[in-house]
């Protein structure tokens, strides 16, 4: 920590000309050290229950005993294991938390070697969390979640970043900001840059005239149906590929001399239109 105190953060103090936001961890105890001791290098901090557990109560006493200790904003840090995560972002709010960064990593999980007959790395059982584009999903659904129950609670978004589209989601589902790591450690650091000079580009390609204009603009969500739609097949189009015939999970459909669909056995699950290269089949998504 002095090393942090005494070279890097007064650098980073001088030369950045954007907030600093500090992210410490873990414990109640840990944080009546790292706090004070952090207090005057940043503009906000960013904490990580991770390993406080999953009881609530728990969770709102360390978020008072933090907040209690600075006037600077913190955000608390949730992770993915955390069962209902709008009672845990009430708690955190209850407790004097600005808002919640979504999601630490997921776990824990198991990376093999299959060749070596081995974990590949991981603690002493064998467990390490998953970051990065695997946990996107997850990501979007708590970041979603926790916004659309709590609109008015600032929500910054991670898991999985690695491009602008990917920002463009995560404020869709509601993220008034993202982060971003895992992507950096493994393409280089120099990815933040082209993202940011991408952005403008896909904002114009998905037709958006600003990030305001994402932030504000609602995420529409599918209507449930009792009721399955068949695909519809467009016969022009189809060039007769065979993947639709191969992935369907009904055996629904055959091709003869063309595509037919046998609707008494179709779902209408929809993955032989997600997944038609021609786009000759609608009617089901
Ligand atoms: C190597 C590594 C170390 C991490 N260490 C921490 C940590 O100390 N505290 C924390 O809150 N999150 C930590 N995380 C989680 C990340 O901050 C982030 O929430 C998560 O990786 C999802 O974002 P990403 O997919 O962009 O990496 C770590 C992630 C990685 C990959
Ligand atoms: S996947 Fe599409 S293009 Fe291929 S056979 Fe089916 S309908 Fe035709
Ligand atoms: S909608 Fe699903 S069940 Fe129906 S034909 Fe397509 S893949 Fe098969």
């Amino acid at each position: 920590m002095k090393y942090w105190i005494n070279i890097i953060l007064p650098d980073l103090r001088k030369d950045l000309k954007i907030p600093l936001i500090l992210s410490v961890g873990y414990s109640k105890e840990d944080m009546e050290v790292l706090i004070p001791a952090l207090e005057g290098y940043c503009d906000a901090f960013e904490v990580s229950t991770h390993y406080v557990g999953k009881d609530l109560s728990q969770i709102g006493e360390t978020v008072r005993t933090i907040t209690a200790l600075t006037n600077k904003p913190v955000f608390m840090k949730i992770s993915p294991h955390i069962p209902d995560v709008v009672a845990f972002a009430k708690v955190v709010q209850e407790n004097g938390a600005k808002g919640i960064v979504a999601i630490n990593s997921l776990g824990p999980t198991l990376k093999l070697d299959a060749a070596k007959r081995r974990v590949l790395m991981g603690n002493e059982s064998g467990e390490v969390w998953t970051s990065g584009p695997a946990i996107k999903p997850v990501a979007l659904a708590i970041v979603n979640k926790i916004k659309t129950a709590m609109p008015n609670f600032t929500v910054i978004g991670a898991g999985g970043i690695e491009s602008a589209t990917d920002i463009v989601e995560f404020l869709l589902a509601g993220a008034d900001a993202v982060q971003m790591l895992s992507a950096a450690m493994l393409r280089g650091k120099d990815l933040y840059q082209k993202i940011l000079k991408d952005l403008p580009v896909v904002l114009t390609s998905l037709n958006f005239k600003s990030v305001k204009e994402v932030v504000e603009t609602p995420l529409q969500k599918g209507n449930v149906k009792y009721q399955p739609s068949h695909p519809v097949i467009d016969h022009g189009k189809c060039n007769l590929c065979g993947i639709c015939e191969r992935i369907c999970p009904y055996f629904a459909l055959e091709i003869t001399n063309r595509v037919v669909v046998n609707i008494q056995e179709c779902f209408g699950c929809g993955l032989c239109e997600s997944k038609c290269p021609a786009k000759a089949m609608s009617g089901v998504l």
